[in-house]
């Protein structure tokens, strides 16, 4: 197909496209819990929360969080757990410390007042060049492009460009700016990217400015952008130790800092490479944790159903043994000690916090997704076996 005459060319002048692209917005805004009482703090909670979250999935997260830590100073005061287990379940949580970082920069060099200049944003904890630009010109008004990934394909479609470098897309998202709703304008064209013009089914019928589109009029919708090549997580087995006592409390050591899941909490553990099955790796791994006394290391009493959990490079499968440890052994395990958990790359020999705790303490501290998939069966296999 050849390009149709309509279709507005590239550095055509944009005013017929905003005009579109907004009226369609201000019928069809969707009413999310961020677009209501906007302040600066609550526009970077979101834009930080969606950075690798779908709005469906932030929505009840984003409300907890407001309620929990409402402003500058309530996040920037708050313990480190309490930030974590606020994001629990949320995924990448270098998104919550660096949030929590965020506060306390904002309120001992920033006067507890969010900085507007987008150079400026670009220099907190966390804060990249997208989302620098939303908050800028959601929170401000301060006319500057916002381009994420539904925006990237929005314009590689509207350019015809099966891969678009930054520089083009930023170029192209500044030219179309609207300078006098930039803030609408960036959420009309991120929402146009999740609802209408979506990755595999895009509703081109009810696009508001398929009119301007290159790639609708080249027929080449789908094949833009072009896929990128996602290089494979790597993948790695984990013997994980669910040690339970005669008072059903069971044993958890704090992740390292910095690296993956970084201050959560989960079940100790180590890859088991070539280290023999997952009952001797889970045992050897309980008996590192120095300082704990002998008989923690106790006898495997049975092992849960494997969990798997992908991280982004990192592909995950863990085989959780329980080890029953003697009345009492667990009673001195709180506290820093030597040893080593199951989730990542440290070495054996770090310090690491440990804690011993009932299945009903594990709501109030920061657990990973696939370590409370762990805790559940644990409860049931607890449940078969009570008296
Ligand atoms: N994705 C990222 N930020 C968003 C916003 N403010 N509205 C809708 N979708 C988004």
């Amino acid at each position: 197909m050849t390009p149709s005459k309509t279709a507005n060319p590239v550095g055509a002048p944009p005013q017929a496209f905003r005009r579109a692209l907004l009226r369609h917005f201000d019928r069809t805004r969707r009413d999310l819990p961020w677009r209501s009482e906007r302040t600066p703090y609550r526009v970077l909670v979101a834009e930080v929360m969606l950075q690798q979250t779908r709005v469906e999935t932030a929505a009840p997260y984003y409300l907890r969080w407001i309620r929990r830590f409402p402003g500058w100073e309530a996040l920037a005061t708050a313990s480190r757990d309490d930030v974590l287990l606020a994001w629990t379940g949320l995924g990448y949580y270098a998104r919550a410390s660096n949030l929590h970082r965020t506060a306390v920069v904002v309120r001992e060099r920033h006067g507890g007042r969010l900085p507007r200049d987008p150079a400026v944003l670009r220099t907190l904890p966390g804060v990249g060049e997208y989302t620098a630009g939303a908050v800028a010109s959601i929170a401000f008004g301060v006319p500057v492009p916002a381009v994420d990934g539904n925006v990237r394909r929005v314009l590689a479609r509207l350019l015809d460009a099966p891969r678009p470098s930054v520089s083009q897309l930023r170029a192209e998202a500044a030219r179309l700016l609207d300078s006098r709703r930039p803030g609408d304008f960036n959420e009309a064209l991120m929402e146009l990217g999740t609802t209408v013009c979506t990755p595999k089914s895009p509703r081109c019928g009810t696009c508001p400015v398929a009119a301007h589109c290159r790639a609708r009029s080249a027929g080449t919708v789908l094949e833009r952008p072009a896929p990128r090549r996602v290089p494979k997580p790597r993948r790695a087995e984990y013997a994980v130790a669910v040690a339970v006592d005669e008072r059903r409390r069971t044993l958890l050591v704090r992740r390292p800092e910095p690296g993956l899941l970084a201050g959560m909490w989960e079940f100790p553990g180590a890859e088991m490479r070539a280290a023999g099955p997952p009952g001797s790796v889970a045992q050897a791994a309980l008996a590192r944790l120095a300082g704990l006394g002998p008989a923690v290391g106790g006898q495997v009493a049975g092992r849960l159903r494997p969990v798997r959990h992908v991280f982004t490079h990192l592909a995950v499968v863990y085989h959780p043994v329980v080890v029953a440890c003697r009345a009492g052994a667990l009673d001195g395990a709180a506290g820093v000690v030597e040893g080593a958990g199951a989730g990542g790359a440290q070495s054996a020999d770090a310090t690491r916090t440990v804690v011993a705790a009932s299945l009903e303490d594990l709501a109030d501290l920061a657990v990973p997704v696939a370590q409370q998939k762990i805790a559940a069966q644990l409860e049931g296999w607890l449940q078969d076996r009570a008296p």
